[in-house]
């Protein structure tokens, strides 16, 4: 708004002062010209039809009069001070501006209206109750938008006394005006002051104040223009120079943190302090953790498991990696946590994931946090791709080389890792591929840590229904072994392309060993791959991956290979051993089975599941 300078608009004020002065002025204007001023605050008044303006206002300020006192009119005594205060108000808007010289207002008609009547009383006696009720019906509401504007106005026409010149001395308040002025203080309960009686009962359409002229504004916008950039470049480079340090300090941290652990290697004793005496193992902080998921987003997340999610993330020197947080955790298991990432950390092989660094923290809203970091596998996992709507089928070829690098990651881990590992959870989704197909078995040694009651069959038990092995599931016996039935689990999932629990016609659940088993028994091995496999190879070396999943996955310990031995048979040509008979009565059905032996297994401890390849046992046992 462009304010008159200040000198200026005393000068009038005081000039205005010694009229008075001169005239009689004795009464002080009742009329409170504020209430005019708070509306048109930050407004300026239509240049057109000054007068118009004037009058409108006027009546608005003589509704919020009415509306104090009853009364329509100033007494005319004070007719003189009412017109000075409307002048001052107006002249802080409008200088050089007599309102009654230049609209031909007499000073008397502000204290004259319609019919010489001055209070409510008497204008409501010459309406009937009912014109009155309809009156309030239709204006008592917010007046703001046209429509209820438009019945308000119309129920005002039928009030009396209309107008007629005769009626009316002067043209300051007409019986026209009446209305409106009756109605805004009355009618409707928001009262004169209101934006929407403004508008709609005196016709006074603010316009906001615009800022001098447009050549002007064009030029302040230019102005901001360019001064926005150069502060957008400048910050820019500010915040791309803060980054680069802070890169370089944090590279620079590690390399010393790394030196200064290599430095400590033989004298560390506890599991938390050796945890840096690893070359490559990083412990990172839950910001720089944040940082590099921004914050856990959502969008971010690659995968979900009973353990929690899986972040995909960008570190601080621009690498990506896996983050996978724990959920539930305490800090009580912190130290043996640490102990054992240490561990996993050590061992590297090209198909293993391999493992960069760890978190642990307790943070104030999110209780307590474990996240390992590994190196990112962009291709999926091998469940994706069998199961998953990833990619088209698998080739043999491929099928060949995941079978083989899965068979020597985990020979690896069981055989080359001092001390040796049991993976504990092998299966499809923990098999991840890289852009060439190569397999890298991730998530070893870390199974004990997921939440209980999860993908766990017991407490002693960490594994993933359908793929944990008979003995590991009943009786928490833990070998190198159980990792290898696991093994020929997937490894038939990747033959036949079925799940490790498939779905028979009749919606019953059977194992994929069981029904691969029945094949080859029969004679019929081949009958385990799946149909229309790209690039099929030599159906000897077909029939050989079938018998070998076979022989892996099954139910007794011992008949099972080495992770050694199997990779000499699919890699060195090595003949697939005898498998050993499993006189399991093949054509019962679960719920047989189940049956016959509910008794034994009341205790509602163990799952179906594993109840399932309990009596498969038992019944090996047995007989
Ligand atoms: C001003 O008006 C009052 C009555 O309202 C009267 O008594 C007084 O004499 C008047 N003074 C002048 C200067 O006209
Ligand atoms: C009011 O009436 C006078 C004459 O009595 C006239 O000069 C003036 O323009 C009128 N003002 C308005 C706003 O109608
Ligand atoms: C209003 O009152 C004045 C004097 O108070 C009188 O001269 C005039 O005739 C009245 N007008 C009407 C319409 O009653
Ligand atoms: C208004 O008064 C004038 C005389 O002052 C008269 O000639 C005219 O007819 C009157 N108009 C109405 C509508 O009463
Ligand atoms: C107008 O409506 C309000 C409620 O919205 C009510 O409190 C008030 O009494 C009403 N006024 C009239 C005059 O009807």
């Amino acid at each position: 708004m462009s304010r008159p300078n200040t000198p200026l608009l005393f000068f009038f004020l005081m000039f205005f002062q010694l009229c008075q002065a001169q005239r009689n002025d004795s009464v002080s204007c009742p009329l409170d010209f504020d209430v005019l001023r708070r509306l048109i605050q930050g407004y300026k008044p239509p240049s057109g039809d000054r007068c118009q303006f004037i009058l409108e206002g006027l009546r608005l300020v003589q509704s919020d009069y009415l509306k104090r006192t009853d009364s329509f009119l100033p007494r005319v005594d004070s007719a003189e001070s009412c017109w000075n205060a409307y002048q001052a108000l107006y002249n802080q808007f409008v200088p050089n501006f007599d309102i009654r010289k230049n609209c031909g207002f007499q000073t008397d008609w502000i204290s004259r209206g319609c019919k010489n009547i001055t209070s409510r009383a008497e204008y409501e006696a010459n309406n009937s109750p009912q014109t009155l009720a309809a009156v309030s019906t239709a204006c008592n509401q917010s007046l703001l938008n046209s429509s209820p504007c438009a019945t308000c106005t119309t129920s005002l026409s039928s009030l009396q006394p209309s107008d007629s010149v005769n009626n009316t001395v002067g043209n300051v308040s007409d019986c026209t005006a009446y209305r409106s002025i009756y109605a805004a203080a009355f009618a409707n309960s928001f009262g004169p002051d209101d934006k929407g009686n403004a508008e709609c009962l005196f016709s006074l359409n603010f316009t906001p104040v615009k800022s001098s002229n447009n050549k002007q504004k064009k030029a302040v916008i230019a102005v901001v223009v360019v001064l926005g950039f150069v502060v957008l470049v400048l910050c820019g480079s500010a915040v791309w120079l803060i980054r680069r340090n802070k890169l370089k300090k944090k590279i620079r941290q590690r390399e010393i943190t790394r030196r200064w652990s290599d430095l400590n290697m033989n004298t560390s004793n506890s599991a938390l302090e050796s945890i840096n005496s690893s070359t490559t193992l990083i412990r990172f902080t839950f910001d720089e953790i944040k940082e590099a998921t921004k914050n856990f987003s959502r969008f971010n997340i690659i995968g979900r498991g009973g353990y929690g999610n899986v972040y995909k993330g960008v570190l601080f020197d621009g690498s990506e990696v896996a983050l996978k947080r724990f959920k539930n955790c305490s800090a009580a298991g912190d130290s043996s946590f640490a102990h054992e990432v240490e561990v996993i950390a050590s061992v590297r092989h090209v198909n293993l994931v391999a493992l960069r660094g760890y978190c642990t923290a307790t943070t104030n809203f999110e209780g307590h946090q474990r996240i390992i970091v590994c190196d990112l596998v962009k291709n999926g996992s091998l469940h994706d791709h069998l199961f998953g709507s990833i990619g088209s089928k698998l080739s043999w070829p491929v099928r060949q080389k995941i079978a083989l690098g899965t068979a020597r990651g985990l020979a690896y881990l069981h055989h080359g890792a001092q001390p040796s590992i049991i993976h504990r959870d092998i299966k499809g989704s923990n098999i991840l591929l890289d852009e060439d197909f190569e397999p890298k078995v991730a998530d070893f040694g870390l199974a004990r840590f997921a939440p209980e009651g999860v993908t766990h069959v017991s407490t002693r038990v960490a594994g993933t229904m359908g793929y944990v092995a008979p003995e590991y599931a009943l009786y928490g016996q833990l070998t190198e072994r159980s990792d290898v039935y696991s093994f020929g689990i997937v490894l038939l999932e990747l033959l036949s392309g079925k799940k490790a629990l498939m779905m028979k016609n009749d919606e019953q659940h059977a194992l994929v060993a069981d029904w691969a088993w029945g094949l080859v028994r029969s004679g019929r091995a081949l009958e385990v791959i799946e149909e229309d496999i790209p690039e099929l190879g030599s159906l000897e070396v077909v029939e050989k991956y079938v018998l070998l999943a076979v022989l892996c996955s099954h139910p007794q310990l011992y008949a099972r290979p080495t992770m050694d031995q199997v990779v000499k048979i699919l890699d060195m040509g090595l003949a697939v051993p005898t498998i050993p008979e499993r006189p399991i009565p093949l054509t019962a059905g679960i719920d047989d089975i189940e049956k016959s032996v509910s008794g034994h297994w009341g205790s509602g401890r163990v799952s179906s599941y594993s109840r399932l390849q309990a009596i498969k046992l038992v019944t090996d046992n047995s007989t």
